[in-house]
């Protein structure tokens, strides 16, 4: 397993921290699918998945932060357009065969994802949190 998940990356909001564990799957999936040698043929659809996913987990999230007036919109937007640049760029290059899924990029979008989680979405939480204390 490429990324254990611990309880403290919850951030207590249910549906994000449904897509979020969803997410942390998909990529010990990538990297499971990797290590056995599977190849392109699986690989693919995993990451296709993988794409997906997040696209909607971010669509989600945005509206939430949005309804729920949170601090720093703009730059934790920035952070998702960058993901999903970097995604679409690794799916497009795959597909055309020029590089394969490394154990690299794996490990990229493993801590990507940790890091955002636990600073940029947890701010998101805390901000819920001040707005409606107990
Ligand atoms: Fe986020
Ligand atoms: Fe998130």
């Amino acid at each position: 397993m490429l990324f254990v998940w611990d309880q403290s990356y919850d951030t207590g909001i249910e549906e994000i921290d449904r897509d979020h564990r969803g997410l942390v799957k998909l990529i010990n999936d990538l990297y499971e699918a990797m290590q056995d040698g599977s190849g392109g043929a699986l690989l693919l659809p995993i990451f296709s998945a993988l794409k997906h996913y997040t696209e909607t987990h971010f669509d989600r999230e945005e509206r939430f932060i949005v309804d729920c007036d949170a601090p720093d919109q703009e730059r934790h937007f920035q952070e998702h357009k960058q993901m999903m640049a970097k995604l679409a760029d690794l799916e497009s290059r795959h597909r055309q065969g020029e590089a394969a899924i490394s154990l690299q990029t794996l490990t990229f979008l493993r801590d990507w994802l940790k890091n955002h989680i636990c600073i940029v979405d947890q701010a998101v939480a805390d901000h819920v949190r001040e707005k409606s204390p107990g």
